[in-house]
């Protein structure tokens, strides 16, 4: 049996409780079913999501304690800019206090009514912020990214020949630009290519259009380049990382993934876009020397964005994920294969076969897992999706449980804990019911709508 080995040693613990599954059955009742509006004291394993709730290193929590604080021009910042360059080799940052206020600050500056915005696949907040600004996304992921059981390597793939269909389709001028997410969310945390990345950048350049990389989930991304992809074998993960950034305008991240800390930014090759974009920076988030990040966040991503480029540290996530992929093979629960980054993802419509994508069979099994084991995973499914400005309901193309793996947080014991309770659900699944909205939001609504069995 392959089993990964964690290169670190846990040295700060957290108590955690296992409530009773009576009270577990009451605390999700009164959630409305939305695994997000449960109370952390009721959770056993939180495997919601890989935000904000990663381990941090000695060294980050170390550089904490040094930081300078000061409104503006305060050393901490410094560091964190020059670490990006060194890093990304871009010339230009504006700081943020998460991933989607870089989303907001693109959009507000690029997209305008009738604006197209390609992407290999969209996220949330990514596509809302599109939206509002009365853009539209184009979803051109190549079809072997939607295919739920596949040994390809690279999922995450762009289709070029689509890129080339819409640019024709809608012409150069209407294109915001051209959006690549590494580690693509959505369809399960599943990686690009180097070589998808350099196809897309030839025609970027071809119609003179801006490639934008959503870093958030890079860390996972550059694992399987060096594992999975033969002309990045013998570089080192900086080197690699320095390729792919080489073939982007902007790059911008969720710092509460990227490097382990909290907030985010945006980091530009060109100046002048670099000036259209810096005014929102003081009106939105803070002034340029910190956007809405604490000095302590700023010094601990610092370190974090470091770290990234150690091959032991971004080997751990992804390989506690292949554990758990391959026990829930084994035991014949569905899963989306390869194992990609993020977390492990439960192929819900082969899960719940009896449940119509109409009752969030995604959402229903996110409810179901918590009821009998206390852990709180996230729907990734039909729940996530908006309603079209008309009022219809788009199906998604995947109906996904995601159960995020925190980086350094857990043991294999509790990931085995995980599995046996996941095992016993597939064979009771019949038990599981749908779901129906009793509160549904208008923006986002998975993130706080009620829902109660059909
Ligand atoms: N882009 C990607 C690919 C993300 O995964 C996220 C966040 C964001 C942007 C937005 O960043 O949360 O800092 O504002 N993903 C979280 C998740 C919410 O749980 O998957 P943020």
């Amino acid at each position: 049996e392959q089993v990964p080995l964690e290169m670190h040693k846990v040295r700060i613990v957290q108590k955690l409780n296992l409530v009773p599954v009576e009270q577990r059955l009451e605390a999700i009742t009164e959630a409305g079913n939305n695994t997000f509006l449960l109370q952390n004291k009721d959770v056993f394993m939180d495997m919601l999501t890989d935000s904000g709730v990663n381990a941090m290193s000695d060294q980050q929590q170390a550089a904490m304690m040094i930081a300078d604080d000061s409104y503006a021009g305060s050393a901490t910042y410094t560091r964190l800019e020059r670490k990006l360059n060194e890093i990304f080799g871009m010339d230009y940052f504006l700081p943020t206090h998460q991933g989607r206020a870089c989303e907001n600050i693109l959009a507000q500056t690029l997209v305008t009514q009738g604006s197209v915005v390609p992407m290999n696949y969209h996220f949330t907040t990514t596509k809302a912020h599109i939206t509002l600004n009365g853009g539209m996304v184009e979803e051109i992921i190549s079809d072997k990214g939607l295919e739920v059981v596949s040994a390809h390597p690279f999922k995450g793939d762009m289709d070029v020949a689509k890129l080339e269909a819409i640019v024709a389709k809608h012409g150069a001028d209407k294109i915001a630009f051209v959006r690549m997410e590494a580690g693509t969310n959505l369809i399960g945390g599943q990686p690009i290519s180097l070589q998808n990345l350099t196809d897309i950048r030839r025609v970027c350049d071809a119609h003179n259009l801006l490639l934008v990389l959503d870093a958030s989930l890079l860390a996972d991304n550059l694992y399987f380049l060096k594992q999975r992809e033969e002309s990045c074998k013998a570089l080192s993960i900086r080197e690699i990382t320095r390729k792919m950034a080489d073939l982007c305008d902007v790059i911008y991240f969720s710092a509460r993934k990227l490097g382990c800390a909290r907030g985010g930014g945006i980091c530009i090759r060109s100046k002048a876009l670099y000036e259209k974009m810096r005014g929102l920076v003081p009106l939105y988030e803070g002034f340029l020397t910190y956007g809405g990040m604490s000095v302590r966040e700023m010094e601990a991503l610092t370190v974090g964005l470091d770290e990234t480029m150690d091959e032991d540290m971004i080997s751990q996530g992804p390989q506690f994920i292949a554990y758990m992929v391959d026990e829930l093979q084994k035991h014949g629960v569905p899963v989306i294969t390869p194992a990609g980054g993020l977390g492990c993802h439960i192929d819900v419509m082969r899960f719940l076969d009896h449940i119509p994508q109409s009752q969030y069979p995604a959402g229903a099994i996110a409810s179901a897992l918590y009821i009998v084991s206390g852990v709180r995973g996230m729907e990734r499914g039909t729940l996530s999706e908006q309603r079209d400005p008309d009022g219809t309901e788009p199906m998604a193309n995947m109906e996904l449980l995601r159960l995020a793996m925190p980086r350094r947080v857990f043991t294999l014991s509790q990931v085995k804990y995980v599995v046996d309770r996941l095992v016993w659900l597939y064979q009771n699944r019949s038990l599981i019911g749908g779901l129906q909205f009793t509160e549904e939001p208008a923006i986002l609504r998975f993130f706080y709508g009620r829902l109660a069995p059909v």
